[in-house]
């Protein structure tokens, strides 16, 4: 079959690689019908995750046809010809903390638990594509791909609803959901938004479901920005104002009583010296990480406030305010997104016309072009924010 292939720092290939075929009794064989790229796979791409493996099969975000399952899954619960959505993180469905609905952190799905353990203190879910620390599993920027604890993980979708509908049941919409369910939004909330990348637009869309009466885009790219605009939300960019005093004039000098991280570890635009610090840091692997939205922040928020961090990091930071964090009563949330939690609600937000998932959709190209699809999504040319792949 054909797969997207990472075959190095900022080179992808499209490859002929070996089927997938069912390795344990609760397996499933999905023939994908769409598949995306998220700001996820840019950290990939560009090298700042470890543990990247020529050949790897990319993608993470992915939804088609059940082909085959293994003999360990009830055909009532999944059978070939089910139509699926796949969450990114893989779940066993029965350990402490799939029972605690905290499947990202799954304690059974990564077989390489010990190189996740010695980088994260303990060990994470297996994820698709996305590097040997969450278990070398191929991805879904295929043809087809193997799921594994296929009776727990899938949702089945039998609905009218298109595949662009769908698609982001995956990932990015329980993330963008996640990280405004996590800031406890109460009437009358200012929740700003740092990153106006799809993740970030579906936390702004989740904000305003959720009861946030204003919600601030930050960025620096305009068309993304204006994506944000035209669903009434308010917009900072980062290149015209200083985006923390633009934040207290907006809120009668208190902050933002909630703010989403939906940037990560590859921000752009810190104070100049700062900047410079962690790039030249980051170069020499002394820091993994380059949080400027982050630090900016927990530097803005209003007292006695909520951080919540979508955005992804991968190691260590430097010049963590935690002066600010302690000393202002702020509470800091994080999480890989515990997907399996939001696919029914979400779905049925979707149903019912609350949310709009397929508001980001930008481009749609076959499997074959996804080289260029990658530079499209990496490089923000021709207004990309979101691309669905096609096989
Ligand atoms: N927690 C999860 O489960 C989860 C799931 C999916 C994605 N993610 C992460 O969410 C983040 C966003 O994903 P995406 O697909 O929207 O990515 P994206 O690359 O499309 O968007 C990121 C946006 O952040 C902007 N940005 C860069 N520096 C900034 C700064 N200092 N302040 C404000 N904005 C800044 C960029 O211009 C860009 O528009 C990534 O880190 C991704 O890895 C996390
Ligand atoms: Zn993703
Ligand atoms: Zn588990």
């Amino acid at each position: 079959m054909k797969a997207a292939c990472w075959m190095g720092p900022d080179t992808v290939e499209v490859q002929d690689v070996p089927d997938p075929s069912i390795l344990n009794d609760r397996d499933a064989i999905v023939r994908v019908t769409s598949t995306a790229i998220c700001g996820s796979d840019l950290h990939l791409l560009q090298g700042y995750v470890p543990t990247m493996q020529k050949g790897d099969v990319l993608g993470h975000e992915f939804m088609g046809e059940v082909v085959e399952v293994g003999p360990g899954v009830d055909s009532d619960t999944l059978r070939a010809g089910d139509r699926v959505v796949v969450p990114f993180p893989i779940a066993c469905g029965s350990c402490l903390a799939c029972q605690s609905e905290l499947y990202s952190c799954c304690e059974n799905t990564n077989p390489n638990a010990g190189i996740a353990e010695k980088v994260f203190g303990h060990p994470v879910a297996g994820i698709y594509g996305y590097s040997h620390l969450t278990g070398g599993f191929a991805g879904g920027q295929a043809e087809y791909a193997r799921v594994p604890f296929a009776d727990v993980n899938p949702v089945k979708v039998d609905s009218g609803l298109t595949d662009e509908q769908v698609l982001f049941l995956s990932d990015i919409l329980p993330t963008g959901y996640m990280g405004a369910e996590m800031c406890d939004i109460r009437d009358g909330d200012v929740v700003a938004v740092w990153g106006a990348g799809a993740v970030g637009q579906f936390a702004m869309d989740s904000a305003r479901v959720l009861g946030a009466d204003t919600v601030i885009a930050i960025d620096k790219e305009t068309y993304r920005l204006d994506m944000a605009a035209e669903q009434g939300y308010i917009t900072v960019n980062l290149e015209e104002e200083d985006v923390r005093s633009a934040l207290l004039e907006l809120t009668g000098g208190r902050g933002p009583d909630k703010c989403i991280d939906a940037v990560g570890l590859e921000a752009t635009h810190g104070a100049p010296h700062i900047r410079l610090y962690d790039k030249v840091k980051q170069t020499v692997r002394a820091e993994s990480d380059r949080p400027h939205a982050l630090r900016q922040a927990i530097l803005s928020c209003r007292s006695g406030g909520v951080v919540s961090v979508i955005g992804a990091y991968g190691g260590l930071i430097d010049k963590f305010p935690a002066g600010a964090w302690m000393n202002r009563s702020l509470t800091l949330r994080a999480g890989q997104c515990h997907v399996q939690r939001y696919l029914g609600p979400l779905l049925g937000r979707i149903e019912q016309g609350e949310l709009d998932p397929t508001r980001v959709i930008t481009h749609t190209l076959p499997l074959t072009d996804a080289p260029r699809a990658y530079d499209l999504f990496k490089n923000k040319e021709d207004n990309c924010e979101k691309v669905v792949l096609t096989p």
